[in-house]
């Protein structure tokens, strides 16, 4: 990959401007009946459970509170949408997966909730889907971009608590990364390294996501 940076100046700002807006937290569900009405552009955000989604939205925002965040793995079973008055986009924190102790009744709720969301969602440009960089890709995230392709939602890699490890260590993660994902039909080819305590990769991160809501 090339070291010329993908965004123009002008592009960050773009993007800080439209994460710089109101965002406010709008509705939780957890059954398609009751899904907000189709309008903005969508994006979501998927990954295990503590793999640091709410986080990553807060601080996309600039919002500490707007996601829940949480140490008790597990929390958020729900759909989450987040919005801002005159912005193009709806933000969901998607339920986590994953979680020790979930019965198979929970699972099952989960796989349906989520399934029956991303392939009835035709605003639904793209799944940033959340890798924590202290473990990779797991089993558990094969099965869900399993579900992605099988949905065909484009999604793409983000890796989290990038400030956990040592730089050669994420180079080799990110590689490791792009391998993997080679071989899947619905992947985006390019991963984001973050840090939601640190704000790595954040800036980049919103620039992405505001050229999906203007193309
Ligand atoms: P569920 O809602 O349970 O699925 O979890 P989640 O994916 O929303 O994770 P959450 O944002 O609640 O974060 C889980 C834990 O990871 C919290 O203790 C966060 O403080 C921590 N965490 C999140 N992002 C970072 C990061 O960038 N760096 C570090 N060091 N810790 C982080
Ligand atoms: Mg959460």
């Amino acid at each position: 990959m090339s070291d010329e940076p993908k965004f123009t100046d002008e592009q960050l700002e773009q993007a800080r401007l439209l994460f710089a807006k109101p965002w406010d937290f709008r509705t939780s569900v957890t059954d398609m009946a009751n899904l907000p009405e189709i309008g903005n552009t969508e994006i979501a955000f998927a990954g295990r459970s503590n793999v640091g989604k709410s986080s990553l939205i807060n601080a996309l925002t600039g919002r500490k509170g707007l996601a829940r965040t949480s140490s008790t793995p597990g929390r958020t079973q729900m759909l989450n949408f987040f919005s801002a008055d005159d912005a193009p986009l709806t933000i969901v924190d998607m339920p986590g997966y994953g979680y020790a102790q979930a019965p198979k009744e929970l699972v099952e709720a989960w796989t349906n909730l989520v399934f029956a969301y991303l392939r009835g969602r035709p605003t639904l440009r793209r799944v940033f889907l959340l890798i924590d960089s202290r473990h990779g890709i797991k089993t558990i995230d094969e099965e869900a971009m399993s579900l992605l392709d099988k949905a065909a939602v484009i999604y793409q890699v983000v890796l989290t608590k990038s400030d956990k490890i040592k730089p050669p260590a994420l180079t080799r993660l990110i590689d490791e990364t792009l391998a993997k994902l080679a071989k899947r039909p619905a992947s985006y080819p390019e991963v984001i390294a973050t840090s939601s305590e640190k704000g790595k990769g954040l800036a980049e991160l919103r620039a992405e996501i505001d050229q999906l809501v203007k193309n």
